[in-house]
């Protein structure tokens, strides 16, 4: 498996291509910084997860719907091309509704997340008709019961249930443990009041079960504890009403590679660990398989992309042990990649626009932000001859870089491209200074 999306190549002049295109032709249309797309990588790892997880239940006669996470990376054009793929969408703000909307993607395979969502959010949701919205506390029970009621509707719903399995990559991207603000317990009995509430409330549907352990998830077996907590709390539910919940979501989580020494979480391995632990609780319990979903977001999106850099200034730096490190500034940085500053993430490097021969050295990739943290690439070894206009390319920035991205130091936000067979599409604008002139309020 390589860090790299399944199009990158080095061409003859050195310079590296993705979905065809030469990255110093893209830098050049677009700008830099440039977040690229390989849209046949994209498709491909959503069309991997819908058909690994759907073989993988298909042998027990089951199902699975696939939700793309949108907020991994979310366009209009995104959205449609998981519609295309036969996916379906999972969003978390109005925002992400609205633009998954404007892709066509049908409301009735979009699910709504969010802890504390607000009554217009909701009030959009059930006028749209999307297809599940996953309540997360007692107060959102009784305000969407209401809201429906006033809509003269019946909004479906699953309830998002907290089952103590503590995964993830970091604490603030591991949800399903108790001291956290996602969900309702399942240790404290909580989910099942919840899903006797919606069950009860005369506007709601109650569809199922929905959980979400954590984000960057190594671990098979972290999963198949989580389905195994979800499958009993169903049979818990089925026993003490005689109702038989359709559906359990076992949200996303999938762990991708970062760098060349990093390994990612195989789909297939978990599609086919995730069936077994589901076929152990059903045979054991008795009743029928309920329809799954699982909701992927990085694991989509995050391979899929990469961002060009420009090299500005290149500075070497003694070390406290004598040794050097070069510091390669780039014309971004913590505006369109937070993940390392918030979470430690790890990332690689190359330079992109030619090929260098010349003997690699320490080094670290930093922004152009006013904050010693602003770093890019920690620790990576690039050519010493790295030098000011060299285009660099950082791989697997495809989920949470543009999705999170900031105007800090009123940066410009850069563009998102897709690239595919030599063609290049703008997902997304960059941009300009008249965009940040027009939010700003002018004195009289
Ligand atoms: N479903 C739910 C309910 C979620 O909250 C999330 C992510 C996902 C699915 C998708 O998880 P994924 O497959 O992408 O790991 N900004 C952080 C990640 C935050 C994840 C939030 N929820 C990062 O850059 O690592």
């Amino acid at each position: 498996m390589s860090v790299w999306s399944s199009t990158v190549q080095r061409g003859k002049d050195g310079a590296l291509s993705v979905g065809g295109a030469d990255v110093c032709e893209l830098a050049g249309t677009y700008g830099t910084p440039l977040y690229v797309v390989d849209e046949a990588d994209f498709r491909a790892r959503a069309a991997a997860f819908r058909d690994h997880f759907g073989a993988a239940f298909e042998r027990h006669g089951a199902e699975v719907d696939v939700y793309y996470a949108g907020k991994a990376l979310l366009t209009s054009q995104v959205s449609a091309w998981m519609h295309e793929e036969g996916l379906h969408l999972d969003v978390a703000s109005l925002g992400e509704l609205e633009i998954a909307l404007r892709g066509g993607m049908p409301a009735a395979r979009i699910g709504l997340h969010g802890n504390n969502k607000a009554d217009d959010e909701l009030r959009r949701a059930l006028i749209a008709g999307v297809g599940r919205i996953i309540v997360d506390s007692f107060t959102e029970i009784e305000i969407l019961d209401a809201l429906a009621r006033e809509l003269g509707v019946v909004a479906p719903v699953m309830v998002r249930v907290t089952t103590g399995v503590h995964a993830g990559g970091h604490e603030y991207i591991a949800t399903a443990h108790e001291d956290q603000k996602f969900g309702l317990s399942l240790a404290s009995g909580a989910a099942m009041r919840g899903l006797v509430a919606c069950y009860e409330a005369p506007h709601l549907r109650l569809l199922g079960i929905h959980t979400h352990i954590g984000s960057q998830i190594m671990s098979i077996e972290a999963f198949r504890e989580s389905a195994e907590r979800m499958l009993g709390l169903r049979a818990a539910f089925t026993a003490s009403t005689g109702a038989e919940l359709a559906e359990v979501d076992l949200g996303g989580g999938y762990a991708i590679q970062y760098t060349d020494d990093a390994e990612a979480l195989d789909p297939a391995d978990a599609a086919y660990a995730i069936a077994d632990a589901v076929a152990a609780v059903v045979e054991s319990v008795g009743g029928t398989w309920p329809r799954l979903s699982i909701e992927p977001g990085r694991a989509i999106a995050g391979p899929a992309g990469l961002t060009l850099y420009r090299v500005g200034v290149v500075k070497s730096v003694e070390l406290d042990d004598g040794g050097r490190r070069a510091y390669v500034a780039v014309d971004g940085g913590m505006s369109d990649n937070m993940r390392p500053v918030t979470y430690g993430a790890h990332y690689t490097a190359a330079i992109a626009s030619r090929e260098s021969t010349a003997e690699a050295v320490a080094s670290r990739v930093v922004g152009k932000h006013c904050e010693s943290g602003d770093i890019v690439v920690r620790d990576v070894a690039l050519p010493q001859d790295v030098a000011r206009g060299d285009l660099l390319a950082v791989p697997a920035t495809g989920a949470y870089g543009r999705s999170m991205a900031s105007n800090y130091n009123a940066a410009l936000r850069p563009a998102v491209v897709a690239v595919r067979d030599g063609q290049s599409r703008l997902l997304v604008r960059r941009d300009t200074i008249e965009d940040l002139l027009a939010l700003d309020v002018a004195p009289d």
